[in-house]
């Protein structure tokens, strides 16, 4: 099973230049709490974006090439998705914009944190989805920084 996890503007902002656009503490308390102990998948801009591979987690990057650093590279998305779409394993989809894209589809949970601001400067952004097709619970709601977010989980009415 795959879950989203990302962090947006107003107008789906999600990154600027390769780099995170909001820095809420919260936010990362929750993307930490969330994912430690689970398989996380990002794209490779994504991974090249951090510091290093993120702890007790099992770091998973798609690219079409070969590089050190990550636990698994994933050459064949397509292969990897029939894989594990329907395990009771949840699987951290962590970003970027075109890795959201794809497991848009075939995600069952959408971790969603909405931050009320917005970065005309953006050079990533979330994926239009239909809210109706989710059932939406809030999980928290908070003020950090002069930032007002709310974090919203996305759960699917009928998976694909
Ligand atoms: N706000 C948030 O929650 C959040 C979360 C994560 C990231 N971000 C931000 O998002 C930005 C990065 O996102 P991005 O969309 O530019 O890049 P990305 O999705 O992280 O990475 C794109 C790269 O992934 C590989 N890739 C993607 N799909 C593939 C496929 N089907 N098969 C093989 N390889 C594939 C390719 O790497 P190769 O070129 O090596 O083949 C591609 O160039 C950064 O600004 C980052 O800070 C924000």
């Amino acid at each position: 099973m795959f879950s989203i996890i990302a962090a947006i503007g107003k107008n789906n902002e999600l990154g600027k230049d390769n780099k995170l656009i909001f820095k809420i503490k919260d936010d990362m308390t929750f993307f930490k709490e969330k994912t430690s102990g689970h398989k996380i998948v990002m794209g490779h801009k994504t991974w090249d974006s951090l510091p290093g591979k993120l702890k007790n987690r099992e770091n998973i990057v798609i690219s079409r090439h070969d590089f050190p650093g990550p636990d698994q590279i994933i050459h064949d998305l397509d292969a990897f998705i029939q894989t594990n779409q329907n395990t009771d394993e949840e699987i951290y989809i962590i970003g970027g914009g075109t890795v959201y894209f794809q497991f848009l589809p075939y995600a069952q949970n959408i971790y969603l944190t909405e931050i009320n601001q917005s970065e005309k400067d953006a050079t990533t952004f979330f994926p239009e989805f239909d809210k109706t097709k989710y059932n939406q619970t809030l999980i928290k709601k908070g003020s950090e920084n002069g930032l007002n977010y709310q974090i919203i989980r996305y759960t699917v009415k009928n998976l694909k």
